[in-house]
């Protein structure tokens, strides 16, 4: 069915509105050059998550799970914010009541200059003592094995939801409050198959918000949406800005 809105209608719509939630998946940095999680190209396409990505496998293998970790940090040393993080930069500074939440644990919001970011599934410049809990940013790229905490001399893990852990309860407070409270939900590059994420489309569009999806394909989100429209995140997302 050919969409009802065109993506200027979109650009209109959110330009008028108080208050707009933004949520991102691994598709808006693809057009950084870092790789997604699933189809032919996707990190899950070569690695197990749950012998990389869980509870289990670091106490398992705490030495494998830094390799990877630390490899991921490797690559994205090397990447930078692309045009559709700047566009959300912009429009931050236009919508009174703006927030982003990303399922991306990159960092690249952040650096592009985003202030109202929720990263629910934590950062991986980030790193969590296993004893004491404190966290702490690191940018140490590799990070030597094993990496161990300033104050209590404790494992320190990634600060980062594995699978099979709950987000933390603060990350989910603020995103139920942006999703019920916005105008508009805009949905960038992600598949919408991970929990609770995957559930954030209908709990804005329950709570009365238009809600728009940006994917180079249809996903689970897009029969939930109001309007879904195809293409790459760095060419769509600048179209939303005033001219
Ligand atoms: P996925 O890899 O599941 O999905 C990426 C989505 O981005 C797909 O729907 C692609 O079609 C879309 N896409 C790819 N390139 C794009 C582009 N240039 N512009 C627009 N869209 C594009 O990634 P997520 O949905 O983010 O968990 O995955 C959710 C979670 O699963 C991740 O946060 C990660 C993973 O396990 C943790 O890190 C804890």
């Amino acid at each position: 069915m050919p969409n009802q809105f065109t993506i200027l209608d979109v650009r209109d719509r959110i330009q008028e509105a108080r208050s707009v939630t933004v949520l991102t998946g691994a598709g808006i940095s693809a057009d950084s050059g870092v790789p997604t999680f699933r189809g032919p190209e996707g990190l899950w396409k070569n690695f197990r998550p749950e012998e990389l990505a869980s509870p289990d496998a670091f106490a398992r293998d705490p030495k494998l799970v830094w390799e990877w970790y630390n490899w991921r940090r490797e690559l994205l040393a090397t990447k930078q914010p692309n045009p559709a993080h700047d566009a959300l930069v912009q429009l931050e500074k236009q919508i009174p009541n703006f927030r982003i939440i990303t399922q991306n644990v990159d960092g690249l919001h952040a650096s592009a200059g985003t202030q109202r970011l929720t990263e629910i599934h934590g950062n991986i410049w980030k790193v969590r003592c296993t004893q004491c809990h404190n966290i702490t940013s690191n940018q140490e790229v590799p990070l030597p094995f094993p990496p161990t905490c300033t104050v209590c001399d404790g494992l320190l893990r990634p600060h980062i939801v594995w699978f099979g852990e709950s987000l933390a309860p603060e990350d989910l407070e603020q995103s139920y409050a942006a999703l019920q409270g916005c105008e508009v939900l805009l949905i960038i590059g992600t598949s919408g198959v991970v929990y609770p994420a995957a559930s954030f489309a209908p709990v804005a569009k329950d709570h009365g918000a238009f809600v728009v999806e940006l994917n180079l394909e249809t996903t689970s989100n897009s029969s939930v949406v109001d309007v879904s429209f195809q293409g790459r995140a760095k060419e769509l997302v600048p179209l939303l800005l005033k001219d």
